[in-house]
């Protein structure tokens, strides 16, 4: 039996990529940049720095922008999506994972999150679930993004326990990678052409229960 669930959060336990594209849209639109939801796509699960960077570059202003002033741009998107994030409650938690968790904690295992996200401690006061995570890990001390597998390593190390103890969710291309390269059971959530490098894929939350993830440890495992 897995000892632990690793979640993402934006995209699997709420959605916030639409507060995400709103914020970046504004941004664009001041530096002259059109941003398409397509393209919106490409930044889930890609921190704050690095996709102001990707953004910059589809018109390749990457460079016409020092350091200091990218941080400035990138303060600027993150105070317009902070007012927006206002708004969640726990209404917006995406179906199913209330219960997911609940019924996870009932069973011991332990539960933890790996997001890019350094809004990710409000967003779970908003949705009401402070007490819900073992541990979360700070995107602030990882060196690398993902698809780099840090950041679920780096829970794994926090809850005690062995990657290869645990099933990693994910929404993102990228977080799927970071949770293969971490040697732990993948999870998507999502399109499954998209995500088809996980190991198992849910089109819809509605239908990651305790009792899918058993049985999908058990095909993996036996
Ligand atoms: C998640 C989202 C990304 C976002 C990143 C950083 O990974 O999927 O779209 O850029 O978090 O979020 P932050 O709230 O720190 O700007
Ligand atoms: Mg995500």
């Amino acid at each position: 039996m897995f000892k632990a669930v690793i979640f993402d959060l934006d995209g699997v336990i709420t959605d916030t990529a639409a507060f995400h594209f709103v914020a970046w849209k504004k941004l664009g639109e001041k530096l002259g940049i059109e941003l398409t939801e397509s393209f919106n796509e490409e930044l889930k699960g890609v921190d704050r720095i690095e996709s102001l960077r990707r953004i910059l570059a589809l018109r390749n202003q990457e460079l016409d922008f020092s350091n200091e002033e990218k941080a400035v741009l990138a303060t600027e998107k993150n105070d317009y999506y902070v007012t927006l994030i206002q708004q969640i409650t726990p209404n917006d938690l995406l179906p199913g994972i209330s219960d997911l968790l609940k019924d996870l904690k009932k069973n011991h295992i332990k539960v933890g999150l790996a997001s890019a996200s350094k809004n990710a401690p409000m967003i779970l006061n908003q949705l009401g679930l402070t007490n819900a995570f073992d541990t979360i890990v700070d995107p602030a001390t990882l060196s690398k993004g993902k698809p780099d597998p840090e950041i679920f390593v780096k829970a794994c190390e926090q809850l005690l326990i062995t990657p290869s103890e645990a099933i990693g969710i994910e929404d993102a291309y990228s977080g799927v990678q970071a949770i293969n390269d971490a040697n732990m059971l993948s999870v998507g959530v999502g399109d499954a052409e998209t995500l088809s490098a996980a190991d198992y894929v849910f089109s819809t939350t509605a239908n990651l229960t305790f009792e899918e993830l058993m049985h999908i440890w058990e095909l993996k495992n036996y």
